[in-house]
């Protein structure tokens, strides 16, 4: 007899801190979740139970799960080459060429098997040409789990404006050494420019942060970080991890026309697969000591695995050839409108919104939030609340304060009328049982 999902849990948790691989997979109400497999939109629990899923793994499938062309092309491509850990295959040059054609940017890029990686590898980078010992980086945003960065995502109001750091064991240099800011301040970021341009080797950002669901970024604020970085020559560094191939094959760069200096990439390029890439101007990216004699020190024993890269080619091929964007574009529209139709019928006050395949519902007054301080108006029970009711009717959106929901290619119109219908008694049930909710609001921040 097999193990139901209570015992594997008990297990994992026996035998893995947490019972999980990941901080970010350990969620109030869903410690005896066993995910059994994954296909297409949805996913199956040790159960039985089908899921339509929204979390889509933070993002990465957006063929959807499983997508067969993508795991056609990796099989292949084991069945004929593995790790080498020397020279290049055509497969990677051809995985670079088409990075150079389409992402404004990248003149020369590299492969990394995370985009935490791709972040480090800018910032060292950063550090490298300039000589300058400071990064900034922007409240709200998340690049990765490592040192300079790892501070000041989702803060609990009361660390806001400090230092947030969320691990323990970083040196307290490293945290000197990032600057935060808020997103969107125009005076904010040119004030702190004219005051410390020749101390400051990079700035980075999501251009649209949806590490806490979705900021939009005002395109003068984007204008305003070019300019400040050019006349500093401080480098500016797009973390387009969750926007590239999500909004567009060229990333949300394209759509912006503000051009960075180094672009970092990551999910939806292999649609799942671990493969992510860090890419920029050329006079920057020689300085990797993948050329020779140059000072950036560059590695890692999985750079442009063979199946890996197979399965890259295989989704930006597909992403190329069939109406993807579109399909996802189309269906994000319909759930913003929808969600925010039911949120004035029940007259909860919400902002529904998004950008394309990514969508989110912040139960709080409008306007749209401009930084992530304005976010601290959500009211996270009622977020957490009805997103953990969904399971009832089948779907799955992850049960965690100010996380952004996905739509993948394999979504259709049918599962949309669901999501709606079921997000509607969702949230009725939620404000029904009002007095029964616990509060919401997970941080990611907080250690001392
Ligand atoms: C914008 C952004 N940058 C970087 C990362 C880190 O990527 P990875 O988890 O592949 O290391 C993430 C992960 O969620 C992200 O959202």
């Amino acid at each position: 007899m097999t193990d139901g999902p209570a015992s594997v849990a008990q297990r994992a948790r026996a035998v893995m801190p947490g019972g999980v691989n990941s901080g970010q997979r350990s969620v109030p109400g869903l410690e005896d979740l066993v995910v059994a497999s994954t296909a297409g939109a949805t996913f199956t629990d040790l159960d039985g139970r089908v899921y339509t899923d929204y979390h889509a793994a933070f993002g990465p499938p957006l063929l959807g799960h499983a997508d067969p062309d993508v795991a056609r092309a990796v099989s292949a491509a084991l069945a004929r080459t593995d790790l080498m850990g020397v020279g290049v295959t055509a497969a990677e040059v051809e995985l670079a060429e088409q990075l150079v054609e389409l992402v404004p940017s990248i003149e020369q890029v590299l492969l990394t098997s995370t985009g935490s990686e791709a972040t480090f590898h800018a910032l060292r980078l950063a550090r490298a040409v300039t000589g300058r010992r400071y990064v900034v980086k922007f409240q709200g945003c998340y690049h990765g789990w490592h040192d300079a960065v790892s501070l000041n995502v989702i803060s609990a109001p009361e660390r806001l404006g400090d230092k947030d750091p969320i691990s323990a064991g970083i040196l307290p240099d490293a945290i000197e050494a990032t600057i935060v800011a808020e997103f969107n301040d125009v005076a904010g970021i040119r004030r702190l420019f004219a005051e410390r341009a020749d101390e400051i080797a990079a700035v980075i950002l999501e251009p649209i942060p949806h590490n806490i669901g979705c900021v939009l970024p005002d395109p003068e604020f984007l204008t305003a970080l070019r300019e400040v970085c050019t006349s500093a020559g401080s480098v500016l560094v797009f973390d387009e991890v969750i926007t590239g191939f999500r909004h567009a094959l060229g990333g949300y760069q394209s759509i912006c026309g503000v051009t960075p200096d180094l672009t970092t990439l990551g999910k939806a390029m292999g649609n799942g697969l671990p493969i992510a890439a860090i890419g920029g101007r050329a006079d920057l990216m020689s300085q990797f000591s993948s050329k020779p004699g140059s000072p950036a020190f560059f590695a890692g024993t999985y750079n442009g695995h063979p199946a890996m890269v197979a399965g890259a080619l295989a989704t930006i091929a597909k992403l190329r050839s069939e109406p993807v964007h579109e399909h996802v574009f189309r269906l994000g529209d319909r759930v913003r409108s929808g969600v925010a139709e039911i949120c004035a019928d029940v007259g909860v006050p919400a902002v529904a919104t998004g950008f394309g395949s990514v969508f989110i519902t912040y139960f709080m007054p409008g306007p749209a939030p401009r930084a992530y301080r304005d976010l601290l108006a959500n009211d996270s029970a009622l977020f957490t609340g009805y997103r953990s009711r969904l399971r009832e009717h089948g779907i799955f959106e992850l049960p965690l304060n100010l996380k952004r929901s996905h739509i993948s290619y394999a979504h259709t119109d049918a599962d949309i009328d669901r999501l709606l219908e079921a997000t509607q008694a969702a949230i009725a049930d939620t404000l029904a049982h009002r007095g029964e909710l616990t509060a919401g609001a997970s941080t990611m921040g907080g250690v001392r």
